[in-house]
């Protein structure tokens, strides 16, 4: 059936009106119609469409809800990293942050961006051909989750673009507003549900619905912060003030509390002037973000590992409540270390309520002198561990108790250790005592270690508790009935379970590395580990001489891998892991890696987002390779960053391969 000329411009006639009022509604809060005119307008629009199907598309208002449930999110990697900020927590770290970029780019009285630092999630908006295509949650800056249909839901992020580059990535916040949270709590009270703890905690819980229909009755909002991949025409940008005023342009909610200053002054007078204003504001912040203004001088100070040097987030202090101490407990970590834990009056302090805090160690206990009956000050900031700043001596109870540091583990009765030089006291046990157990597992399981999805903290406590498992390799033995039996698992948990096992088996030399727990032994310790060494038989073998060879090893975190490996036990439950089947990915021989870059020719364009065209040039060019200044046939690769330019084009038509930074990156670690 062929549309109706009229009823198809009808249809775009209404869309328009109702994403023009939504934009009013939702990110002017000036609604401009009724409520009722506008579900007139929605209402006719469903029809329309109820009866044309073929005249619904993606972009439409009547799209944002109803989407159907899913399993779970797809993973996304993104285009390029969303990073963190440092933070700044008094005015002389600002003053610092101001010298050092003021001295990186010779200048003085720096243009600053500023704004509000929101307290909400990360999220990144991908939009193809102007039409929002993919969203998802930033999970650890490289990969996030697949939200889109959640994030549709949201009446402030438009889902169409009026101007457009082919490909738009838009980097923002998803919040929700503090009235709404009020409301929402005042829901679940009377549905007699959980409430949430504060509007973060509740906007995350909203965002990752596996039902968007869920999402969608939860009112959440969106402001821009701004870009991350762009790919095709872009204005010329020279200033992030202009990145946001285009955001704002292109109807995305942008926070109407920044501002463009100059230097320190300028910086901590509007840190003064929003921190005052942090009351009456609808969304909550945890601070504001100072942003070099300049885009070149942004590129010019570039990134440190995960934060870049051109911002700063300038925090507001900490929230401090007085609370009384209950009991000091103490917890057995994966490498057996005694961490004294302060049990609480529960009090809610951060926007969220505390009961537990840690006391780091022994000394800091004493340092502090903290005793059980003590009132204390509990502090917390953002995603912060809770800490007991100090005692409230006045209110010290006469029978107030000292802590002292148990002689054997609470957990299995060993003797416990503490080595001169060091601050912890351990349980000397190692992988006999179940505490320790638990956590070598959880730690060999978790995302960044083997990744076996559904492996959490409780079923871990049964599988220990229960003698199913003693070493991480007994995972690869588990029986599927045996599992199945366990409390909350049943025949389909168990099944999916021992899926993420079996998935699990192929990691790279260095998650398995890391997997392994080896104190000392992080994750970028762990990727050294393996290039050195490339095999974990040969790094079995090395001893702490052969170790220190590898960069950024040095003889205490040598002695803790030779002391591993010299352990009968731990080499036992390597080979069982090999004897299950554990194979680590193939690495390229070095000549092979090599070979990727060496006599390859490279050329750069447009603005890379984490590094500058000489960074680049220089990597490039490490690893035996050339950058030419324009693409011909003899070019191999087109490196190109955020507005790219006609060299782009020239090597689309010469089929030349394009990469983004991320592409390059992998290139040259290869
Ligand atoms: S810019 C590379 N601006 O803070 C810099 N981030 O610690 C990217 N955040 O996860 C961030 N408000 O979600 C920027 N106005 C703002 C922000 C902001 C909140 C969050 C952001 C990020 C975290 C970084």
């Amino acid at each position: 059936m062929t549309v109706p000329h009229n009823v198809a411009v009808r249809v775009r006639a209404l869309r328009e009106q109702i994403e023009r009022h939504n934009y009013n509604y939702y990110v002017l809060d000036r609604p401009a119609i009724s409520d009722a005119e506008y579900d007139r307008l929605f209402r006719e629009l469903e029809q329309l469409e109820a009866r044309h199907p073929e005249l619904v598309t993606p972009d439409s208002p009547t799209q944002r809800v109803g989407a159907a449930p899913v399993s779970e999110f797809e993973e996304v990697v993104h285009r390029t990293p969303m990073l963190s900020l440092n933070n700044a927590f008094d005015d002389d770290e600002v003053a610092a942050f101001d010298r050092r970029v003021g001295e990186a780019l010779k200048a003085g009285d720096i243009e600053y961006a500023a704004e509000p630092k929101f307290d909400g999630l990360a999220v990144s908006l991908t939009y193809e051909d102007g039409v929002l295509g993919k969203g998802a949650t930033r999970g650890d800056g490289y990969t996030g989750e697949e939200v889109t249909a959640n994030l549709r839901t949201i009446r402030a992020i438009p889902l169409r673009l009026d101007r457009h580059p082919a490909l738009l990535e838009v980097r923002g916040e998803v919040l929700m507003l503090k009235h709404e949270f009020e409301e929402l709590n005042r829901q679940q009270r009377t549905r007699g549900e959980k409430e949430f703890a504060n509007p973060r905690n509740a906007a995350a819980g909203s965002l990752r619905q596996l039902d968007p229909r869920i999402t969608a009755s939860r009112r959440l909002t969106f402001f821009a912060y701004g870009l991350g991949a762009a790919e095709g025409r872009l204005p010329a940008f020279k200033k992030h003030s202009e990145v946001l005023d285009y955001l704002e342009a292109n109807r995305f909610p942008v926070a109407r509390e920044r501002r463009v200053v100059k230097g320190v002054d300028g910086m901590l007078a509007y840190y003064r002037s929003v921190g005052e204003k942090r009351e009456r504001l609808p969304y909550d912040i945890d601070g504001v973000v100072y942003k070099v203004n300049e885009l070149a001088g942004q590129e010019k100070l570039g990134f440190v590992a995960r934060a870049p040097r051109f911002a700063i987030a300038h925090k507001f202090p900490a929230e401090e409540a007085a609370s009384e101490v209950l009991a000091i407990d103490v917890q057995v970590g994966r490498t057996g270390a005694l961490t004294p834990v302060a049990r609480l009056r529960p009090v809610f302090v951060g926007g969220v309520t505390v009961t537990n805090a840690t006391l780091h160690n022994e000394d800091e206990v004493h340092r502090k002198d903290i005793r059980v009956g003590d009132t204390v000050m509990v502090r917390r900031a953002g995603d912060v561990i809770p800490e007991v700043v100090r005692v409230v001596n006045e209110n010290r109870p006469p029978h107030a108790r000292r802590f002292v540091i148990p002689a054997k583990c609470p957990v299995c009765g060993s003797a416990v250790r503490r080595l001169e030089h060091e601050a912890v006291a351990r349980c000397t046990a190692g992988l006999y005592c179940p505490a320790q157990r638990k956590q070598a597992v959880l730690h060999f399981a978790s995302r960044r270690a083997m990744d076996i999805e559904g492996l959490g903290e409780k079923l871990v406590d049964q599988l220990v508790d229960h003698g199913m498992i003693e070493t991480p390799a007994d995972l690869y033995r588990l029986d599927p009935d045996a599992l199945a039996d366990l409390e909350r698992m049943g025949d389909k948990s168990a099944a999916n379970l021992l899926a993420a096992i079996g998935a699990s088996k192929r990691p790279t030399l260095a998650r398995l590395i890391y997997a392994l727990g080896i104190r000392n032994v992080g994750e970028s310790t762990a990727r050294d580990l393996a290039e050195h060494f490339r095999g974990l038989e040969r790094l079995m073998e090395a001893d702490e001489k052969a170790l220190v060879q590898v960069p950024d090893v040095g003889p205490v975190v040598a002695q803790s891998i030779a002391q591993f490996f010299g352990e009968p036990h731990n080499r036992r439950v390597v080979r069982e892991l090999l004897q299950a089947g554990v194979r680590t990915a193939p690495m390229l021989s070095r000549a092979a890696a090599a070979a990727a870059v060496a006599e390859k020719t490279f050329v750069l364009t447009g603005t890379l987002p984490h590094m500058t065209r000489d960074e680049a040039k220089a990597r490039i060019e490490a690893r035996g390779g050339r950058v030419a200044g324009s693409i011909s046939k003899k070019t191999d690769y087109l490196v190109a960053g955020t507005d790219p330019g006609a060299k782009y084009d020239k090597a689309r038509a010469l089929g030349v391969k394009t990469l983004d930074e991320a592409g390059l990156l992998k290139l040259l670690e290869q």
